[in-house]
């Protein structure tokens, strides 16, 4: 199998690392990779215009690609996969319609509604006096999202109406994300503790993979601004074998049944951010799209050829006998640059990859890194994924900051608490 895969952030370096292990894969073209990627056997990273979709067609066609795998989500919004599709191209994602449950949030936040999938009250507002007035009516804490696509900023959990108030302002008013912020989702606010629940899906049938948790905030004790991530573990044990099944059943089956029935049939890894507390499980967000750096603790643990179930699943065959997980946990500590989520200084050289790389049990994933004269330097807030695999998730945890403390960059950021909430268990 000859494979395109879409992207250069830890997801993607995490993907190409699991498909070149598949004995089916011959080639890994990735677009535009980084020098993590460019490392993994059978990977060549390529550039490729990403805005001009039936240019990337024409090069999976040139180059008898097999099965393109779409990383960001952006792509996938932006509608790569219908251009595939339409072209009989196998592509790993979710079409344009499809992919609107990250899309928009309003849309999401709709259908779950309409087909009872277990979620937050909301309302929708599309202009600023009646999210204002909602504002007023229900006060804090309440949450203001942007309608659109944010790169992950677009959310503010407000503990004051005058947050509230504030936020909606700058979304609505200051254009803080443009087009993205001229609706507003607001929503009220739950409790409890998150955590990811991924899929692959055909369309047909849902497969879920293991759960992991997330550490959204920059500092230590889940203090300071949101991020991207900044480090991850799986398996999640607040979400129990009963609480998986719930999910399955209430929210991941009947969402692809959903779309379905509005025409909007799903493929790909169907991303469920949910919140749960006691014996109850709602959902936070869908993302069309594997979770960064989630992808780097949830795909080390599968057992299976993660090539195989990619094609069945943009094939519509996909079987739950081919997804198996291996015992054992993995976490993932993410090196980041000092002053991120805010402003931050690229091109300071990276020292001691090599070292922890070859540890056993662990692989460093770069996530914003760059090849200058021969060096690694930084080039992006969130740099590296460094991430190790043993028995549970205390020697998992271990390993990794053994490795971490190996590698150096000057303002280096790394959170020290990771898994914090499985290891209070
Ligand atoms: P989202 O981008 O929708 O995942 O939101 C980002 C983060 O905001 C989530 O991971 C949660 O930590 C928080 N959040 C979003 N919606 C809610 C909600 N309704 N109640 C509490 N926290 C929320
Ligand atoms: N880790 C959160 C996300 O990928 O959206």
């Amino acid at each position: 199998m000859n494979i395109l895969l879409i992207g250069g952030g830890g997801r993607e370096h995490a993907l190409a690392w699991k498909l070149a292990q598949s004995s089916q894969v011959e080639s890994i073209r990735v677009a535009p990779g980084n020098p993590g990627i460019a490392e993994v056997p059978k990977c060549k990273c390529v550039s490729l215009d990403l805005n001009d979709l039936n240019k990337v067609a024409d090069y999976a066609e040139e180059y008898s690609i097999d099965l393109t795998v779409v990383g960001p989500e952006a792509t996938l919004v932006a509608g790569i996969a219908d251009v595939f599709r339409s072209r009989g191209l196998p592509i790993f994602g979710p079409d344009k319609a499809a992919a609107e449950l990250e899309g928009s949030k309003a849309f999401s936040k709709n259908l779950m509604r309409k087909y009872n999938i277990p979620t937050a009250a909301f309302k929708v507002c599309t202009d600023i006096e009646s999210a204002r007035a909602f504002v007023e009516e229900q006060g804090a804490p309440i949450v203001v999202k942007a309608d659109g696509l944010a790169a992950g900023k677009g959310v503010v959990v407000a503990m004051t109406k005058e947050e509230a108030l504030a936020a909606i302002d700058e979304m609505m008013a200051g254009h803080k994300f443009g087009e993205a912020g001229a609706r507003v989702v607001l929503e009220e606010f739950m409790e409890g503790e998150e955590a990811s629940l991924l899929a692959f899906t055909d369309g047909k049938i849902v497969v879920p993979m293991i759960a992991s948790q997330d550490h959204k905030r920059v500092n230590d004790g889940d203090k300071g601004p949101n991020t991207g991530g900044m480090g991850a573990y799986a398996p999640a044990p607040v979400m129990t074998e009963a609480l998986r099944i719930k999910a399955e059943e209430t929210i991941l089956k009947p969402v692809i049944a959903a779309l379905n029935a509005e025409g909007r049939t799903y493929s790909g890894c169907l991303y469920a951010g949910l919140m749960i507390k006691g014996d109850s499980v709602k959902v936070v967000e869908f993302n069309c799209r594997f979770g960064d750096p989630e992808t780097q603790v949830v795909l080390p643990l599968l057992d299976s050829d993660l090539a195989q179930i990619m094609l069945a699943c943009a094939t519509g065959t996909l079987d739950a006998s081919m997804v198996q997980w291996k015992n054992g946990a993995a976490v993932c500590v993410v090196m980041a640059s000092g002053g991120y989520p805010g402003s931050y200084e690229n091109g300071k050289v990276i020292t001691g990859l090599k070292e922890a790389g070859t540890m056993e049990g662990l692989v460093v994933f770069h996530a914003g890194t760059k090849t200058v004269n021969g060096n690694i330097v930084t080039a992006g807030g969130r740099v590296l994924g460094v991430t190790a695999v043993d028995k549970d998730i205390k020697s998992a945890k271990n390993r990794a900051y053994a490795a971490v403390e190996k590698i150096r960059f000057d303002r280096a950021h790394y959170r020290r608490d990771i898994a914090w909430r499985a290891l209070k268990r």
